[in-house]
């Protein structure tokens, strides 16, 4: 899997080659079994999203170097104990392409792992000394948390507004990219206007990101993703090109009838999807992450020419038109 789009990240290339040496060496240094279970999800990579985000944030100001990299690593620990977790409560076999740490490992290691994650993430943190990075992102395990509880709470609720949705999208991925952006301002030392802008842009890239990412599980194949499709359906995770194709599409009736079902079977499953891909649901869907995307590109304006400016602006086309 490879870290975003080479291109796109050149303006970064050096310092991603180094954050990823540091992310290595920090996994490294852990007690033996808890780095020989982590290696390997570190190893396979994942995008890079959240680590490219807050480089190319303090990239518009004047960050100190390990400041950045200890933020940048210590979101990615937390983003990937969130996965550790999310895969976890989902049952799901492969994530970046491989087999998810409960699979390997089992069910109670994988709780300690992703708890030490959490942990980890928050020491590398703290070590950067600034109180409102530690509150930040707080503050923002705590929404994850809530944004995956609600989730849970929702399953198979198909009467849900579009507004229900958008929160749950908020708390579980956009606060985060939100976090990555803002913190990253914070080590780069921008002023208040500067920094409100690069939190708006994240959270705006945050909820485009996982539109798509709600999308690519009704178009994209396991192969493509890394991860299981058709995943947020089999376990009742109502997203928005679902409950668009129920909302007057002309697979409207036919879908309802099969979703009353007391159990959906592995067919049910293959007709929902099939439903929602000729409802015309998919195009609304990547029009509203479209409409995210471009209120994100919005708030750059804030910032006057640079090639960190120019990459966050493709970071905007990025998100909506990836496959993987
Ligand atoms: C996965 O995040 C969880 C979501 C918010 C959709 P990513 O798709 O960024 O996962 P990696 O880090 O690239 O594997
Ligand atoms: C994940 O959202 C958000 C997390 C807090 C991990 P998804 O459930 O859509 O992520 P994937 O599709 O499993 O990567
Ligand atoms: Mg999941
Ligand atoms: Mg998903």
């Amino acid at each position: 899997m490879t870290v975003l789009v080479d291109e796109l990240l050149t303006p970064i290339a050096p310092e991603l080659v180094e954050f990823e040496r540091r992310l290595e060496e920090s996994v490294r240094a852990d007690f033996g079994p808890m780095a020989d279970a982590m290696e390997h999800i570190v190893r396979a990579g994942g995008k890079r999203l959240r680590p490219a985000l807050v480089l190319l944030s303090a990239a518009l100001g004047t960050p100190d170097r390990d400041h950045t990299f200890n933020l940048a690593m210590g979101i990615e620990f937390i983003h990937t104990a969130t996965l550790v977790h999310d895969d976890l409560i989902d049952d799901a076999l492969t994530r970046r392409g491989i087999t998810t740490i409960h699979e390997t490992v089992g069910v109670n290691p994988a709780i300690i792992i992703g708890d030490y994650y959490f942990a980890k993430g928050a020491n590398l943190l703290a070590s950067i000394g600034e109180p409102s990075i530690d509150l930040a992102i707080s503050n923002t395990v705590m929404t994850i948390c809530l944004g995956e509880l609600l989730q849970l709470t929702s399953r198979r609720d198909y009467e849900q507004t579009l507004e229900e949705y958008h929160r749950k999208i908020a708390r579980k991925t956009a606060a985060l990219v939100e976090t990555c952006c803002y913190c990253g301002a914070i080590v780069g030392q921008l002023d208040e206007r500067r920094t409100e802008a690069l939190r708006q842009y994240g959270y705006l890239i945050g909820m485009a990101f996982q539109i798509a990412d709600d999308v690519l599980d009704y178009t994209a194949t396991a192969a493509e993703l890394g991860k299981p499709v058709g995943a947020d359906l089999r376990q009742g995770t109502v997203t928005l090109p679902l409950m668009l194709a129920l909302d007057e599409s002309p697979s409207a009736p036919a879908l309802q009838e099969v979703l009353a079902h007391e159990v959906l079977t592995d067919e049910d499953c293959e007709a929902v999807v099939r439903l929602v891909r000729q409802s015309g649901a998919i195009e609304r869907t990547e029009a509203q992450a479209h409409d995210f995307a471009q209120r994100a590109r919005a708030q750059l304006a804030a910032f006057d020419p640079s090639p960190a400016r120019a990459t966050l602006e493709q970071v905007c086309d990025y998100v909506v038109d990836r496959r993987t």
